[in-house]
């Protein structure tokens, strides 16, 4: 796993462009106070990248997008290239979000052609992956994850200056304020942890992936998730819409590393 613990701040669609500056800026402050040596991510709308870019540029912040196409250029009505992403200073890319994957319909094979597509931009994806509430019921998640997992991997080798991030999001805890037990998310991460194993040679593994935690996580329970040998970061929904709130999390993760 890459060394450095990372905090991404997913907003979704929740800040326009005025809000994402003013959160952006107060992240930018906040961190002066932080000495962490981790990574920082914000991922604003669209809308609001360039303007982000300009408060973080020269920050230890770096700029996410939540979504990338798979294609390069043409008639793709909506869509934005990575290499339009990268124009306006994006480092790293959310992929295969679960509402994606939910109210979009995107499928595991879409997801793979985007990570591909980022990775080589020089884009950082953040691949989503997580079971749903009934497929944790019937005891599927470890099945479902590894699925995911696989796929958005297909045909996918790592370059040294390359790196990809899985998040793992059981869908049933997003938005919710009850994240799952530290050990259970251990036990998913550690699943992944193999596929990433099986998949890339050790050196890879080690220096080049990392598998954050996200549903509900917070400046509370960020500690406990990180006493955990497989969960080195967070992706952070709800407790990123407020900027203070961030910067206690990024605090706390701070604290316990
Ligand atoms: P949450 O969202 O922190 O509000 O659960 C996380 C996510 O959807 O990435």
């Amino acid at each position: 796993m890459l060394q450095k613990p990372f905090v991404v701040a997913n907003w979704k669609m929740n800040h326009g462009v005025k809000h994402s500056v003013e959160a952006a800026a107060d992240i930018v402050v906040g961190l002066k106070q932080i000495p962490f040596t981790g990574g920082v991510v914000v991922c604003p709308v669209d809308t609001a990248l360039m303007a982000v870019q300009t408060i973080v540029e020269e920050s230890p912040v770096a700029l996410g997008a939540q979504d990338v196409s798979w294609e390069d250029t043409g008639s793709f009505t909506g869509e934005i290239a990575p290499w339009m992403l990268r124009e306006v200073g994006v480092d790293y890319v959310i992929v295969g979000h679960s509402e994606r994957r939910k109210y979009l319909n995107e499928t595991d094979e879409m997801v793979n052609k985007k990570t591909k597509n980022a990775l080589e931009e020089g884009i950082t994806p953040i691949v989503c992956v997580g079971e749903s509430f009934e497929q944790r019921q019937e005891g599927e998640q470890e099945h479902v994850v590894m699925r995911q997992v696989q796929k958005a991997l297909d045909g996918i080798s790592l370059g040294p200056a390359h790196s990809i991030l899985f998040a793992y999001e059981p869908i049933w805890a997003i938005g919710t304020g009850q994240a799952i037990d530290a050990e259970e998310a251990n036990h998913m991460h550690s699943v992944i942890n193999q596929i990433l194993i099986d998949h890339f040679p050790d050196q890879v593994v080690k220096e080049n992936t990392t598998i954050l935690y996200g549903g509900s996580a917070d400046e509370k329970n960020t500690p406990g998730f990180l006493e955990k040998q497989h969960i080195n970061g967070f992706l952070v929904g709800t407790a990123s819409i407020k900027s203070q709130q961030f910067v206690e999390v990024i605090k706390a993760v701070h604290n316990a590393t």
